[in-house]
């Protein structure tokens, strides 16, 4: 396991960016701590020293098809170990992991191109394992973290280690044959399907109303609207 470790860093997704083609395929890239950690919509991810995972890892698959798929993917390796601490999560399409309806895993993945040719991405994760309750109630959203949910100090180490070592297990089976490789593990977390939600396609823009029906064989979220008319929705935020 190829891992670059750093006590404080900007953000661990610029710096896969930057780097990227001197990074090996398949470098992790973990920090103690972020100043500019980012999310998705240009979102602040808080980054403080506290025992969380801050990981991207560099990928240049010969096979760029599912890049795109891959952060479902990784919302599904994560929610699995996620279960092994006795916590109960869900995946809010398309990758965002909860626990009681309130955050703890953010992915963000960035595409890194040459000349308009892609040339592979970095996929970032954060997840909260040991913060403290002040940290959280800064998140302007529903948020939690791992030792919130169950009063035990989590071992950050173990926890990146098996991300990375449970990720790589199934990640070429994954760039071969994209989503429907893992769709029926995706939906076993997924609570959503049949409910009445939002879609919010950036922040600040309107939250429009469907129900949620299914998810295709890509990932993406199909709906049907207040006419009954059926839409695929391909990227967003999912508001219950
Ligand atoms: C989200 O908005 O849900 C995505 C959050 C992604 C945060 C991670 S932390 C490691 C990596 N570095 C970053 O700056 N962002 C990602």
């Amino acid at each position: 396991m190829n891992i670059l470790k750093f006590d404080c860093i900007d953000s661990t997704n610029t710096y896969g960016v930057t780097h990227f083609d001197e990074l090996h395929d398949k470098t992790a890239i973990s920090a103690s701590q972020q100043t500019k950690g980012k999310g998705r919509f240009n979102r602040v991810w808080i980054s403080t020293k506290s025992e969380n995972v801050y990981l991207s890892l560099i990928l240049k698959p010969e096979k760029k098809d599912y890049l795109p798929n891959l952060t479902q993917y990784l919302s599904v390796v994560t929610a699995k170990i996620l279960e092994t601490y006795g916590v109960t999560p869900e995946i809010k399409w398309p990758n965002d992991v909860l626990v009681n309806r309130k955050k703890i895993c953010g992915i963000l993945s960035e595409g890194v191109l040459e000349k308009n040719k892609l040339k592979g991405v970095v996929l970032g994760i954060g997840i909260n394992l040991n913060m403290d309750k002040s940290t959280i109630d800064r998140i302007d959203r529903p948020a939690t973290s791992l030792n919130l949910e169950t009063n035990a100090g989590i071992d950050k180490d173990l926890f990146l280690h098996k991300l990375i070592e449970e990720f790589f297990k199934d990640y070429e089976n994954v760039i071969t044959h994209g989503f429907e490789y893992f769709k029926q593990d995706y939906l076993k977390y997924v609570k959503f399907l049949n409910k009445e939600i939002f879609i919010q396609q950036r922040d600040g823009s309107e939250k429009i109303q469907y129900t949620a029906k299914n998810i295709d064989d890509n990932g993406n979220l199909i709906v049907v609207d207040k006419t009954n008319k059926e839409k695929i929705i391909f990227s967003g935020d999912l508001i219950y």
